[in-house]
């Protein structure tokens, strides 16, 4: 088990995902929600930690987008990058740098990972058979050819891999190919051409000894990986498109042929952390640190579905370029999947049902907050969840509105009324005061620990469970009622309060920043966001709790609650396909 302690450093990766469509709600709760609580808390904490994260632009999805509309698939990119940019901006997650794949930086960057392997001797050509249309003459890569699977009779399965069973066969074994080009569904043929394998094979032990050493990963994470290292052969990681990386060799066998996105996308880690070097004027070199020395912590945050390309290919690349270091965890969610409210029963989320939320939609209708809130309180960590309208309401409603926020609420206001807005002086402890200060480190302890094994969820309850034993103390001191007879007692029962609302302060910042800032305001604290370089904790200070005689300015609602017309009216659109 890796104690993050050992670090001096973390660098955290989400999932490049394809600027090829609008980011989702499945999106956030797979990868960059839980990526982006985990850097946030790492901030607050002093630890030094960098967030790199971009759009992947290459690949036959995209220039079949820019066929079907008559662009080029730089109109493409150029529309999804700016949109989805924007997207995670509105739910709050804080890339140190959001970069991009068509980058020159990239190309470069990703040539020399090739040309390293290939001097390794890792890399092997190889003749091969794929489907070619003679009615456009072409090969018809990927997506570019549809048939039916040999293993399970899917119909719209693609060249070498079955969407739907998730089988890879060689091409031949397509049943009934069709091309899948607008303009262009001939029936193709098999052609010999040639191309670029990566000998995954070679890297055998050396992925098995790391696994080995990981015993923390999620069961899931290890299942797949194991399965994927018994049995190692070469992987073609060129394909024919003039729409990807070039590759650097002086063969006219490369003619037409560019790297497979799924070899260029994951370099791109490395090209975004370069740029973020210069970028900021941090230098040239500045991005080494963070991926060659054995100090630095390196974390996946992804989709299930992104396994193996993070815990073999990806490694598989780095381990060939000798200096790299690997990932310490790779942090894998399940599916987010969408509850239909008329028939009861919950669908996987698909671009034909349109039942898909966008994040853009999403963010013009509900605070980043509410948002953040809901999606980590049903995160899908260990098994797939279901974004529900009723639970959205009564979730944030029931839990962060009327647990945190109304405690926090009723504490500043009879604070602010009867101890001319400051912190009241501590009268004299009871045992019912001492108690819930006492449990104040043990509990921001605890949603740490949670956070520290990438456990959202718990974390997540380990917070509101602060606000919900803080209203039993409030509820059983009555401090509405001793106000007019003891004000001493008010005072100290309010003193407790306000150590309390300035634990929460902290503890809700990863999860709801905006909100965690609003409270730091009123209580006129910072919570200082360290970043790549560490800085102060953060995290200590907020045990350390708000001295007697602290001004506080007056409170505003924190979280606002949402009305039921207005979720029931936003359900009824999303349900008639408008939340895309
Ligand atoms: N674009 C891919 C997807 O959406 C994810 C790429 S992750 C990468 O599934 F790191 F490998 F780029
Ligand atoms: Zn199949």
């Amino acid at each position: 088990m890796s104690d993050s302690n050992n670090f001096a450093r973390t660098i955290l990766t989400s999932a490049l995902p394809y600027a090829n469509g609008h980011i989702h709600l499945g999106h956030i709760a797979g990868a960059y929600l839980p990526a982006d609580v985990y850097v946030r808390y790492k901030r607050l904490r002093g630890d030094a930690a960098l967030y790199i994260c971009g759009s992947d632009e290459y690949g036959v999805p995209i220039t079949l987008t820019a066929l079907k509309e008559g662009v080029t698939p730089q109109d493409v990119i150029d529309r999804y990058h700016a949109a989805n940019t924007e997207a995670f901006a509105r739910v709050g997650i804080s890339f140190d740098l959001y970069g991009r794949t068509s980058w020159p930086l990239h190309t470069e960057t990703t040539q020399a990972f090739f040309l390293k392997l290939h001097e390794g001797g890792h890399i092997e050509k190889q003749e091969m058979e794929l489907w070619y249309s003679e009615k456009t003459d072409r090969f018809l890569p990927d997506r570019y050819v549809q048939g039916t699977c040999p293993k399970c009779g899917f119909e719209e399965a693609t060249g070498d891999e079955c969407e739907q069973c998730g089988a890879q066969y060689s091409a031949h074994d397509l049943v009934d190919p069709r091309a899948n080009i607008p303009g262009d569904n001939s029936t193709p043929i098999l052609k010999m051409t040639t191309h670029w394998f990566l000998k995954l094979q070679d890297f055998t032990d050396r992925l098995q000894e790391w696994l080995d050493r990981h015993p923390e990963w999620r069961p899931t994470v290890r299942g797949i990986t194991q399965g994927w290292v018994n049995e190692l052969r070469a992987r073609c990681i060129t394909r024919d498109t003039d729409w990807g990386v070039p590759i650097p060799l002086d063969d006219p066998d490369a003619e037409g042929k560019r790297f497979y996105v799924w070899f260029d996308n994951a370099i791109g880690y490395v090209t975004n952390t370069r740029q973020w070097g210069i970028d900021t004027g941090r230098g040239d070199d500045a991005w080494e640190p963070w991926w060659k020395s054995n100090d630095t912590r390196l974390l996946h945050f992804i989709g299930k579905d992104n396994v193996p390309f993070h815990t073999v290919l990806f490694p598989t690349y780095l381990m060939g370029q000798d200096d790299y270091i690997l990932a310490d965890n790779v942090i894998a969610n399940e599916y987010l999947n969408v509850l239909n409210r008329t028939t009861g029963k919950t669908e996987k989320g698909s671009k034909s049902k349109g039942n898909m939320i966008s994040v853009r939609w999403f963010a013009d209708k509900f605070s980043t907050d509410a948002i953040r809130y809901y999606i980590c309180a049903i995160m899908p960590e260990t098994k797939d969840a279901a974004f529900d309208w009723d639970e959205f309401q009564n979730r944030y409603n029931g839990e962060l509105c009327d647990v945190v926020g109304n405690f926090v609420h009723r504490s500043l206001t009879m604070t602010v009324k009867n101890f001319e807005s400051a912190v009241p002086a501590q009268g004299e402890l009871d045992n019912e005061d001492r108690a819930l200060l006492d449990s104040l480190p043990e509990q921001l302890d605890g949603v740490a620990e949670a956070l520290d094994e990438f456990r959202f969820r718990l974390a997540l309850e380990r917070v509101i469970d602060i606000g919900r034993k803080a209203n039993v103390y409030f509820n059983g001191k009555e401090p509405w009622v001793t106000r007019k007879t003891d004000l001493e007692r008010t005072g100290t029962t309010l003193y407790v309060c306000c150590q309390v609302v300035r634990a929460l302060c902290t503890a809700l910042a990863p999860f709801v920043p905006d909100g965690a800032q609003r409270l730091a305001g009123t209580l006129g604290v910072t919570l200082p966001e360290g970043g790549p370089d560490g800085g102060d904790d953060a995290w200590g200070p907020a045990k350390a709790g708000m001295e007697a005689g602290a001004p506080l300015q007056k409170p505003e609602v924190l979280f606002p609650k949402l009305d039921p017309d207005y979720i029931a009216e936003c359900a009824e659109a999303h349900a008639s396909g408008g939340a895309t």
